[in-house]
C-alpha cells in the first residue's frame, strides 16, 4: 500500500471533519459544495482502492450524522466572551467616549494588541500543570481537547515558577492556538507533494489541527498559541493591569501577544492602529485586526458588560485585503433544485499570506454584471474566513483573448437541457431525475436538518443513487438487510445499524420529512410552519396558495413553491409511497391554550448568540405566540442582533425598527416587552 495514500487519505479526512464542523456545528461554511464534493470523492475514490483503511471515523462512514459532541463537554466557569468590532476611528472614538463616560472621571488606559486570527482556547492549570485544555465553543461550553493540547511541544503543560506574584493555586490562562504562515506553507507545500489538496488558510489549518481526534494528528501540526487573558485565579492574586497580566504570563512561560502598548489617548491608539495596519502583512502570522482593551483589570469590571461582549474592549477590523489574479476557468456545480453554480477557478495567488484558487460567483447576472471573462484579470477579495470573491475586472489589462462566459446549455452532469427562470437570476437543469440533483435530493433527504438518517453520509447516499437502489426519496425504506450489507466496504453490522436508523427515522416529526423532501425556498423555519399549520402531508399538498400564505412569515414566493410541489403528480406519488412505508406524514395538532405574551409581536434573530442557540430561542420565543421571521420588513416589531450582526441590522436601522441585544431573549421569555418594542 502506497504510504502516499495513507497520508492523503489522512489529510482528506482532516480536511472534511473541518468542513463538516464548519457547516453543521459553526454554521459557517468556508467552502464552495463543488470544492467539498471534489475532496469527498476523491477520498471515497481512495477508499474503494484500500477498504481496509475505511475506519468508522471516516467522513465518507459518517458525514450527515456529524455529531458536535466528539469531544467531552467542557463548562467554561467563567463565560468566553465575543468582542464588539470598530471599523473606522469615529466608531473608536464612540466606544472610547462611552468608556470615558463609564469610567466616571478615572483615568482610562488603554493597551493595543494584534487580534491573532486563530482558534481561541482556555488552559486550566493546578498548582502549575495543565489540567484542562477547552476551547471557546459556544462561550458557556467547549469541548475539551486536553490530550490534543498536551501532545503540541510547543505549549507549556507545566508552569514556570513566576517573581512578579506567587504561584497560583488555579489559574485559566485564555488565547490564540494559531499556525505561522510559513509553516502553514510549508504544510501546505508537503500535502501537496503528497498529493493531497492544501488548506485554506492558517486558520482552519490551526482550528482543524486542534480538533482531532487523534492527538498523534495533532502533534504533528506547527501549532503555536499566544496568550492574552487570565481568566480567573483561585488560591491566588491577580494582576492589576492587563499589561501586568501579559507580563505575568510570560513569565509562567507562555508566548504573549505581541508588542502591546499602552496610551492614553483615544488618538494615540488610532495611530497605534495603523502600525498593526501597516505592520500586517510582513507579520509571520495572522492578524484580523488589533483589540483595544482598557488596561486597569478593577475598571474593565466597573465599565462591565453588555449582553456576551464586554464594554471594555473592542476589536478593530481591518479591511479586507484584495489582490489580483487570472481567472482561468469558471466550473459548474449542479445543486439540489438543479440550480448550475458557478465556481471560478483562479490562478493561485496569496492574499494577505494565504493561496486562493477559488472563489463563489453566485449566478449569470453576476458574471454578467461585471462583465467576467475567462482569461481575465480580476480583483479578488478576502476577509476573515469567508469564501473569496472576485470584486471587479481590470479591464485595461485585456488583450482580447478573453472569452465570455455564457452559461451551459446543456446540465454538465446528465446533458439535459438547462433553463433560465426570467423571473431570477438562476438557471437550472430542467431533468428532475439528473443524477446530480438525485444525489443532491437525498443528500439533504437524509441530513441533520432533515430526517438525520444517521449511517447515511454523502457517500453512501451518492452510492446508493449509483448503483440505482434509489431514484427518490421513498426508496430509502425499500433498502433491504442484504442490497446494504453487500455493498462495498459495508457489511452485515453496519446493514443492521443503517436498517435501524432508517426504521428510526420514520418516527421524526412531521416537519423534518416536509425539510427532507427539499422544496425550493423551505428549509427548517418554514417547514415548522408548515407542519404547524396543517397537520398533515396531505393537507399541505391539498391547501391553496391563499391558505399558505396565511401562514403568518410565508410569503408569495414561498406559499407558490409550496402550493407548486403540491400539484405536481410525481410529488403526490412520492408522498403516498412515503405514507405507505409508515412515516410520520400527519401529527396530532396539540391544542395549545398555553398563555401568548408575545402574540402580534413580530421578531428577527440575527448575528452570533451566545447565550441561546438561534433555533432554541426561536422555538421558545414562538412558543410565547411571537412570528419569527427570516428577514426584515416594515413589519418587523424588532431584530434581536447578537455579535457581528450584519446587513438585517442595517436594514432595521435604516427602517427605524429597533434593534435589541440579546439580553432581550432572557427579557422576552419571562413575559416582558422592552419599552422600545411597546412604544
Ligand atoms: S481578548 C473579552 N485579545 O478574538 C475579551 N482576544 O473576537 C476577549 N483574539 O474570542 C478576548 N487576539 O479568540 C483578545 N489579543 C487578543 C486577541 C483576541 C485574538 C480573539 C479571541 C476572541 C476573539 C474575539
Amino acid at each position: 500500500m502506497s504510504e502516499r495514500a495513507v497520508e492523503r487519505i489522512a489529510e482528506l479526512r482532516n480536511q472534511l471533519d473541518l468542513w463538516n464542523y464548519q457547516y453543521h456545528v459553526l454554521d459557517a461554511p468556508t467552502v464552495a459544495d463543488a470544492e467539498y464534493d471534489a475532496a469527498m470523492n476523491e477520498l471515497r475514490a481512495l477508499e474503494d482502492e484500500y477498504p481496509e483503511l475505511i475506519t468508522p471515523e471516516s467522513p465518507t462512514q459518517t458525514v450527515g450524522s456529524f455529531a458536535p459532541s466528539s469531544f467531552p463537554e467542557v463548562h467554561h466557569p467563567r463565560a468566553m466572551l465575543s468582542l464588539s468590532n470598530v471599523f473606522s476611528e469615529e466608531e473608536l472614538t464612540a466606544w472610547s467616549t462611552r468608556v470615558e463616560r463609564l469610567a466616571d472621571g478615572e483615568a482610562v488606559q488603554y493597551i493595543v494588541e494584534p487580534k491573532i486570527d486563530g482558534f481561541a482556547v482556555a488552559l486550566t492549570f493546578v498548582d502549575g500543570e495543565l489540567t484542562v485544555a477547552a476551547t471557546r465553543g459556544n462561550g458557556e461550553v467547549g469541548d475539551d481537547i486536553t490530550p490534543n493540547v498536551r501532545a503540541l511541544r510547543t505549549i507549556p503543560t507545566k508552569l514556570h515558577t513566576p517573581t512578579m506574584l506567587p504561584m497560583p493555586g488555579t489559574i485559566e490562562i485564555r488565547g490564540e492556538i494559531y499556525m505561522r504562515k510559513s509553516d502553514f506553507e510549508a504544510l501546505n507545500r508537503r500535502v501537496e507533494e503528497a498529493g493531497g489538496k492544501a488548506f485554506m488558510n492558517p486558520r482552519n489549518a490551526a482550528a482543524g489541527s486542534v480538533r482531532q481526534k487523534d492527538p498523534g494528528v495533532t502533534a504533528q501540526r506547527p501549532l503555536r498559541m499566544f496568550a492574552y487573558q487570565i481568566g480567573y485565579v483561585l488560591d491566588g492574586e491577580m494582576p492589576e493591569t492587563q499589561y501586568d497580566c501579559l507580563r505575568f504570563l510570560r513569565e509562567l512561560g507562555f508566548p504573549t501577544s505581541l508588542d502591546a502598548e499602552r496610551f492614553d489617548t483615544v488618538e494615540e491608539v488610532w495611530q497605534r492602529l495603523d502600525y498593526w495596519l501597516e505592520r500586517r502583512e510582513s507579520l509571520d502570522f495572522e492578524i484580523d485586526g488589533a483589540v483595544i482593551k482598557v488596561d486597569n483589570l478593577e475598571l474593565q469590571e466597573q465599565i462591565g458588560y453588555v449582553a456576551r461582549d464586554p464594554r471594555w474592549a473592542t476589536a478593530y477590523k481591518f479591511p479586507a485585503v484584495q489582490r489580483t489574479t487570472r481567472l482561468l476557468d469558471i466550473q459548474i456545480n449542479v445543486g439540489r433544485t438543479g440550480t448550475l453554480n458557478p465556481l471560478a477557478i483562479l490562478e493561485p495567488v496569496n492574499i494577505g499570506g494565504v493561496m486562493v484558487s477559488r472563489s463563489t460567483l453566485h449566478n449569470e447576472d453576476e458574471i454578467a454584471r461585471k462583465d467576467i471573462r475567462i482569461g481575465d484579470t480580476v480583483v479578488v477579495q478576502r476577509a476573515g474566513d469567508v469564501i473569496p470573491q472576485i470584486v471587479s475586472v481590470i479591464t485595461e489589462k485585456r488583450d482580447g483573448s478573453e472569452v465570455p462566459y455564457h452559461m451551459p446549455e446543456h446540465c454538465p452532469a446528465c446533458g439535459s437541457p438547462t433553463f433560465r427562470d426570467p423571473e431570477k437570476a438562476m438557471r437550472y437543469c430542467t431533468n428532475a431525475a439528473c443524477p446530480a440533483q438525485r444525489k443532491e435530493r437525498i443528500r439533504h433527504f437524509v441530513s441533520r436538518g432533515a430526517m438525520d438518517i444517521e449511517g447515511i453520509g454523502e457517500n453512501l447516499s451518492d452510492r446508493l443513487v449509483d448503483v440505482g437502489y434509489v431514484q427518490d426519496v421513498s426508496d430509502i425504506y425499500r433498502l433491504t438487510h442484504e442490497q446494504i450489507a453487500n455493498m462495498e466496504g459495508l457489511g452485515e453490522k453496519s446493514a443492521s445499524n443503517l436498517t435501524a436508523s432508517i426504521a428510526k427515522s420514520k418516527e421524526k416529526p412531521l416537519w423534518r420529512l416536509i425539510n427532507g423532501l427539499g422544496i425550493r425556498h423551505i428549509g427548517e423555519r418554514n417547514a415548522q410552519a408548515l407542519a404547524d399549520r396543517f397537520g398533515s402531508l396531505q393537507a399541505m399538498m391539498d391547501a391553496t396558495v391563499e391558505d399558505i400564505k396565511s401562514i403568518p412569515g410565508m410569503g408569495e414566493v414561498l406559499a407558490l413553491s409550496a402550493y407548486d410541489f403540491g400539484q405536481e403528480s410525481h410529488n403526490r406519488e412520492l408522498v403516498q409511497r412515503l405514507t405507505e412505508y409508515g412515516l410520520t406524514v400527519a401529527e396530532e395538532k396539540v391544542v395549545d391554550d398555553s398563555p401568548k405574551p408575545l402574540a402580534g409581536l413580530t421578531l428577527v434573530l440575527t448575528g452570533k448568540l451566545e447565550i441561546f442557540t438561534r433555533p432554541q430561542a426561536e422555538a421558545a420565543l414562538r412558543d410565547l405566540g411571537a412570528n419569527m421571521t427570516g428577514s426584515v420588513s416594515k413589519n418587523t416589531s424588532a431584530v434581536i442582533a447578537g455579535a457581528d450582526a450584519g446587513s438585517k441590522a442595517t436594514k432595521a436601522q435604516s427602517l427605524g425598527i429597533p434593534i435589541l441585544g440579546e439580553e432581550a431573549i432572557a427579557r422576552l421569555l419571562r413575559g416582558e416587552i422592552p419599552e422600545e418594542i411597546a412604544n
